[in-house]
């Protein structure tokens, strides 16, 4: 039987990818399916949490019984439904793939081919919407108990190297839990089953068995729901 250890817990995740459009029918993203933070949605859900899940492109994994579904499509969008929705929350998860850049500008009409050869795309950086949400607990916009949790998507051929990015990341992002993904090679974006670790901030870290995606996410909301403080309903 699953734990219901998150009853009333209000539980905020983002999934998918983002897709940050070069003109009416074009755009830049990425390989990620959704699955993974869908996956949690429903369990954090299937635990008694109160779930809003805010979707960038998926491969429409379908929509969770009993969770508030917000689509969205670009980073910027991503950004503002996770920052506003994250005052009403006690933990948020970014599972989410973000571009981390996007055209500078998006043209109005349909880019033509041109006599001169494909024309270059020049980049802006996107906002960093995780360490965003850590900035604005710090700063007393969100709850200073609000559990923030985020993912790495790390390439890399040997285990060391991939744990060594995550350990990094988690302290330059300053979340309280960092789910670290060895991804390339067909790992972990669009596939059915994952693997990982989850690094703490208090120093802990947690291999996850191989398994799917449903596995991987109960394994971490098992430390998530560590972090909760009890009596956490709503
Ligand atoms: O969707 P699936 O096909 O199931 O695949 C799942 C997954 C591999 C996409 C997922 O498990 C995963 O690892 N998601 C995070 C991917 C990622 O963008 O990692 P990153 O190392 O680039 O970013 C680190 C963290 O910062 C992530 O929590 C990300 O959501 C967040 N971020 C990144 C960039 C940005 N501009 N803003 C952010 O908030």
């Amino acid at each position: 039987a699953l734990p219901y250890d998150l009853a009333g817990v209000r539980v905020l995740i983002s999934a998918g990818g983002t897709r940050e459009a070069l003109d009416p029918v074009r755009y830049l993203g990425n390989h990620s399916s959704g699955k993974q933070g869908y996956a949690l949605a429903r369990a954090a859900s299937q635990r008694g949490a109160r779930v809003t899940l805010v979707a960038g492109a998926t491969s429409d994994p379908g929509d969770p019984a009993a969770v508030t579904v917000v689509d969205v499509d670009s980073a910027r969008e991503m950004q503002r439904e996770m920052t506003d929705r994250a005052r009403e929350a006690d933990v948020v998860i970014m599972a989410a793939a973000v571009a981390d850049f996007r055209p500078v500008s998006v043209a109005g009409a349909k880019i033509k081919k041109g006599d001169s050869g494909p024309a270059p795309i020049v980049l802006d950086t996107n906002p960093d919407i995780l360490a965003g949400l850590v900035t604005d607990r710090r700063d007393g916009k969100i709850a200073s108990e609000t559990v923030i949790v985020g993912f790495a998507a790390e390439t890399g051929d040997e285990h060391g190297g991939v744990l060594d990015h995550g350990r990094a990341k988690l302290r330059r992002k300053g979340c309280d839990l960092l789910i670290v993904n060895a991804v390339g090679g067909g790992k972990a974006f669009g596939t059915e089953d994952n693997t990982g670790w989850v690094l703490s901030a208090d120093g802990r870290e947690t291999g996850l068995p191989f398994g799917s995606k449903t596995l991987m996410a109960s394994r971490i909301l098992d430390e998530v729901a560590q972090l909760v403080p009890d009596g956490r309903v709503h």
